[in-house]
């Protein structure tokens, strides 16, 4: 592709934050430690997770850099950057989770296939770009069209990255053509991450940012847009990032059984305690994150220090001074909720947190009746165990 290009080894890696936990070096896989994430609503993208299947690819000419977009439409066009930036742009807030955090946690119960994510494979940022609505408008798909004249129901994005899965040949994944030409579904070709160009990790020039569903299809370094009669055939929507039941193993797995997983399910995790920490018997805080897929707000998020046997309410907020109401007009509705409590903490016990969403959605309790080879979503209750007395602080 004239302008982007994937290179073959690590050679030409970014630098990183030194903060950041590395979970695999080559492809780089990091998440930043647990109590990064409440410390400010929009992650900093230093601290933000990284999450990659190849080398990251490099810019050789921002000016020759296109996207190809064709496929199932009457007349394929290429959008050079300006054109894209041209377009009116939108800032949308929204939260990325990638569908294996807290797979480490999922391997204990029984062992899982995949790169091991603590609780931080998740960030909230301000994506600024051009929604891909007007984009496809711009080359004949009018607005909230399901399938064009061709047959085409599927937007397929591809990259430039090399991934082994892939055979060396690049990322890529679908989502409906419905939600593509919605402007209310609010996905972006995004071209800024917190008001600053999208850094290397991260996608730059271009990458697909769909919020509310798991970050597996947000396609970074987009190179081309092709619609398509079915959803992309690729391995990281065929052959990976599908949610099985328990009973399904490496030896009768049939992958065709199931859908690419798509919105993601309603997660709370407790960040200003690591596991086995030890703390002052006396007032504790703790917070967190909470978030759902396909917009749905937090109605509640439950905290329990008796290890699940009763349950307080805790506080949820996105913007300092606007009271958070699940589904608000005010909301970031794309984004997370941090939740905070401050509880007594006497002794040595589990601390727990689920969360319920808009729809009444809960958190499975037991990571096991969601146990699934590939490790995805684990989203059961978030337990860390406090140690009051200890004097390691
Ligand atoms: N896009 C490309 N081209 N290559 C990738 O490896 N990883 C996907 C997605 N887009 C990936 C990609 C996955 S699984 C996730 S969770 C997000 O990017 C992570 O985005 P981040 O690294 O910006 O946090």
């Amino acid at each position: 592709m004239p302008g982007l290009s994937g290179p073959s080894d690590y050679s030409q890696e970014p630098s990183r934050h030194p903060c950041l936990h590395i979970n695999a070096k080559e492809p780089f896989n990091a998440e930043p430690p647990r109590s990064a994430l409440v410390s400010s609503y929009v992650t900093p993208v230093e601290l933000f997770f990284k999450r990659n299947h190849g080398p990251i690819p490099l810019v050789d000419d921002i000016e020759r850099y296109c996207v190809d977009i064709s496929g199932l439409i009457e007349t394929p066009k290429k959008l050079y950057f300006r054109d894209i930036r041209m377009l009116p742009k939108y800032n949308v807030t929204a939260t990325l989770q990638c569908a294996g955090n807290r797979r480490t946690a999922m391997s204990i119960t029984r062992k899982v296939k995949g790169v091991g994510w603590d609780v931080s494979a998740i960030g909230n940022a301000v994506w600024g770009g051009a929604k891909l609505a007007d984009i496809l408008e711009l080359i004949g798909v009018p607005k909230l069209t399901s399938c064009t004249q061709s047959g085409g129901k599927h937007i397929e994005f591809v990259s430039v990255d090399k991934c082994e899965e892939e055979n060396g040949g690049p990322y890529k994944a679908s989502i409906p053509l419905s939600q593509a030409t919605n402007p209310e579904a609010d996905v972006l070709l995004a071209y800024e991450m917190n008001g600053e160009p999208l850094n290397r990790d991260h996608g730059y020039p271009l990458r697909v940012i769909v919020p509310g569903v798991i970050g597996a299809r947000s396609v970074k370094w987009l190179d081309s847009i092709n619609i398509i009669a079915e959803e992309c055939q690729g391995f990281f929507m065929q052959k990976d990032y599908k949610m099985f039941p328990p009973s399904v193993d490496w030896g009768n797995i049939n992958w065709n059984t199931r859908k690419p997983q798509m919105d993601f399910p309603v997660q709370s995790v407790i960040c200003s305690l690591e596991d086995m920490q030890s703390t002052k018997p006396g007032k504790v805080r703790i917070s967190g994150y909470a978030v759902s897929g396909g917009g749905r707000g937090i109605e509640r998020v439950d905290v329990s220090i008796d290890g699940g046997k009763t349950w307080m309410e805790a506080t949820r907020f996105q913007k300092t001074g606007i009271p958070y109401i699940a589904d608000g007009i005010s909301n970031d509705k794309w984004a997370w909720v941090l939740f905070e409590l401050t509880v007594d903490i006497p002794q040595s016990t589990e601390i727990i947190a689920k969360a319920v969403d808009s729809a009444a959605n809960v958190q499975p309790e037991k990571v096991q009746d969601i146990w699934n080879l590939r490790g995805i979503l684990n989203t059961s209750w978030h337990r860390v165990h406090a140690r009051i007395g200890h004097s390691n602080m």
